[in-house]
């Protein structure tokens, strides 16, 4: 696509990338993904932020393919998927500073080899004047790397974000008003890159909240036109109190976890609290990372294979670890055929959770009624602690 003039003087010249299904080798990218760089034209000066995936650089230089000279490379995440490119703009300006934060320097040194030289350090606060226009470099760490920072166009309001207020969606639409028609995209990021550094997202909130900004330009995704939004959107994920929801995570292999993981839901229904299960023999691990984000209550429900939790599973209690989400209540639900370790080993798989552990339900072979009687109590158990913070 070409550039897209998103205010006056400042243009989107990045990359849609619309058949990218996987990143990292791990987040499934139903929509595909964008790696958003702008170019801003000052009177004096021009500044291109952010590059584009080193397998997109055609589409930068494209993009740029007009555009003479460019006195600095901000880099606001050593990422390569933002940063990959940036030896090719180097060597294509090469009067141009890369400018980054301080904890960024060695990152971009290491992960792209670029001459140490040519990197300008700007510090927190910092103002870079182009001529008409005025970059305040802002920095927001863990937005999800160490070194990440933002940068505000003052004249405009506009702020570069990078990676947080992201979303992982190719689009036409380069620029979009509202949220609605990005929300899921965007908690979808959100769960699976922000998440981890939920506490430290709220702090950089906390940090943007005096400036007037009136559009949001992140490097993945739309650019928005009405920030109140997603901002809204974020203050309600970061924030510690949880929903009235249970997220499942499940599967089966003889059909005795599929009938208690039916009985629970159906009982936790019946109590007025929502249930989102995951049979792990197919799920989307986007929407369970998606779902992570509100829920109040985390239950496993697994059968166990030789002595452990089946292992697609336990695949679901890493990624809840790594996440870190806001639950405050867990439990197991499942079977087994002559003896177990399953519940141990799930809790123990879970460390970085601060939740209060119910008591669990395990039955050897197929549920009899003891065990649904147990089930309904175990929903019992979940409706009144959700009652008690306030959630039913
Ligand atoms: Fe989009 Fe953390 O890179």
């Amino acid at each position: 696509m070409k550039p897209r003039e998103i205010a006056s003087g400042v243009y989107w010249v990045g990359a849609e990338d619309f058949d990218r299904r996987l990143f990292d080798s791990l987040i499934p990218l139903p929509d595909g993904t964008s790696y958003n760089a702008y170019l801003i034209r000052g009177r004096n000066s021009t500044a291109l932020l952010d590059t584009v995936d080193p397998s997109m650089v055609d589409k930068l230089k494209d993009n740029l393919a007009g555009v003479g000279t460019v006195d600095y490379v901000v880099a606001h995440h050593a990422e390569q998927d933002h940063s990959g490119s940036i030896p090719w703009a180097l060597e294509r300006y090469p009067g141009a500073w890369l400018v980054c934060s301080a904890p960024a320097k060695n990152m971009l040194v290491d992960h792209l080899l670029v001459p140490e030289e040519r990197i300008r350090v700007v510090a927190d606060g910092e103002t870079l004047a182009l001529g008409g226009k005025t970059l305040r470099f802002i920095y927001t760490p863990w937005v999800h790397w160490p070194e990440t920072m933002s940068t505000y166009l003052e004249e405009d309001k506009v702020l570069f974000s990078c990676d947080w207020f992201g979303s992982h969606l190719a689009t036409t639409d380069v620029v979009i008003e509202g949220v609605e028609c990005i929300f899921e995209p965007a908690k979808r990021y959100y769960a699976e890159i922000m998440m981890p550094f939920r506490r430290i997202v709220r702090q950089n909130l906390e940090k943007i909240r005096p400036l007037e900004i009136r559009v949001i330009a992140p490097s993945h995704g739309p650019v928005y036109r009405d920030p109140g939004s997603v901002i809204r959107a974020y203050l309600d994920w970061t924030d510690d109190q949880p929903h009235n929801l249970v997220v499942l995570p499940w599967v089966s292999m003889h059909g005795s976890t599929a009938r208690m993981v039916d009985r629970l839901i159906g009982g936790l229904a019946e109590r007025g609290v929502s249930v989102q299960p995951f049979n792990m023999a197919s799920a989307d691990i986007g929407k369970l990372a998606m779902t992570l984000v509100d829920a109040a209550t985390l239950i496993v429900g697994a059968p166990t294979v030789h002595v452990g939790p089946h292992p697609a599973v336990l695949y679901a209690v890493t990624l809840a670890n790594a996440l870190r989400p806001k639950v405050r209540f867990a439990s197991v639900v499942g079977s087994y055929g002559w003896a177990g370790k399953m519940v141990d080993l799930i809790k123990t798989g879970l460390p970085n959770l601060k939740v209060d552990f119910l008591e669990p339900v395990i039955c050897r072979g197929f549920p009899r009624q003891e065990d649904f009687n147990a089930l309904d109590r175990l929903a019992d158990g979940v409706a009144l602690k959700h009652k008690e913070l306030g959630l039913l």
